[in-house]
């Protein structure tokens, strides 16, 4: 008798009959990673989304990923484990008071970081991502005032990172990094006093001033990478423990508890699930349907992003 088979062997036999490619975002859980043919940071994300081949994308990160993934590769089927796998970013930037921004202000560029709805970045002038935001802000001339939105911290750090005066910065911010306390960070610095602290961008400024190495989440992991062997003290995410340990596998990662959850998760991406990722590529749902013109008018402001360094 034959064992059944298991839900990993499931999903590559479907892989190869939906001619699927796997794309997994580094906040996933192990088990997604593991499978998927890609893992990276969102603009790594985008950047496969647009480059490789096959007839369906099964995206495994959160909703915002998968739109600009549909929008770099309309004519292939986008699905996503599960629909609800939102942002606290997306969530805290509607699309009607930026509308209202733009008439207000026509002359302003308008740059979106990559955490917000496909409408947001249909009104916007540019794109960002945590690992470009800064060349992006430096490639807008001087004179011109930016609104920058939604992350306030990410912002904050465009900020200081440009010494750009007139920069406007959306209040938004991320439900995991934004309740990193600065104490716990402290605290675990006091425990370890040998550990590098790496942390991403969206944490708040006080968590930044205290921390060696800030970037995008395979910022971190390069770096980590590049100092295997010494002990880190994390400041993003902990599904990206699965990336930092394969590529240091000697080394220790020490992961802060925020507020929120006191925890380091993230719960939209937790919401996709193997067995969630098996039955979308049965199903090819939840798919992302987006229309004609808004994949045109949110086209531009992410060729402009792709096209900068
Ligand atoms: P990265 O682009 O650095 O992977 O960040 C995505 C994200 O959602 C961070 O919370
Ligand atoms: Fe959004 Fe924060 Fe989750 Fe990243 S970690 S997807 S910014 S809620």
């Amino acid at each position: 008798m034959t064992a059944a088979p298991t839900i990993a062997e499931e999903i590559l036999e479907l892989k190869r009959e939906r001619r699927a490619i796997i794309l997994a975002h580094h906040y996933q859980d192990a088990e997604i990673q593991e499978i998927a043919d890609f893992t990276g940071d969102s603009l790594e994300l985008a950047r496969a989304a647009r480059d490789t081949e096959g007839d369906v994308i099964a995206f495994c990160g959160v909703w915002f990923m998968a739109e600009t993934a549909k929008v770099l590769s309309p004519n292939r089927i986008v699905i996503v484990p599960d629909r609800n796998a939102s942002c606290s970013l997306v969530e805290g930037c509607p699309v009607e008071p930026i509308r209202e921004y733009r008439r207000r202000n026509p002359d302003h560029v308008i740059v979106s970081y990559i955490n917000t709805s496909i409408e947001v970045k249909a009104e916007s002038d540019l794109l960002c991502t945590s690992r470009n935001a800064v060349n992006i802000v430096n490639s807008i001339p001087a004179d011109k005032t930016v609104l920058f939105l939604p992350d306030r911290n990410l912002g904050n750090y465009v900020k200081r990172q440009t010494g750009r005066e007139n920069l406007k910065i959306w209040q938004g911010s991320c439900i995991v990094h934004n309740t990193f306390p600065v104490r716990r960070l402290l605290e675990a610095k006091t425990a370890h006093p040998e550990a590098i602290v790496v942390a991403h961008p969206e944490c708040p400024e006080a968590v930044l001033d205290h921390s060696d190495f800030i970037g995008s989440t395979s910022a971190i992991v390069d770096y980590v990478a590049a100092h295997a062997g010494r002990e880190f003290i994390v400041m993003t995410e902990s599904g990206v423990g699965f990336s930092l340990e394969r590529v240091a596998p000697t080394s220790r990662f020490y992961y802060v508890a925020n507020e929120n959850c006191n925890c380091s998760e993230c719960p939209f991406m937790r919401l996709n699930t193997l067995e969630k990722l098996r039955d979308s590529l049965q199903t090819l749902e939840p798919r992302v349907e987006l229309s004609a013109d808004l994949i045109a008018r949110a086209l531009l402001p992410l060729e402009r992003m792709l096209a900068v360094k």
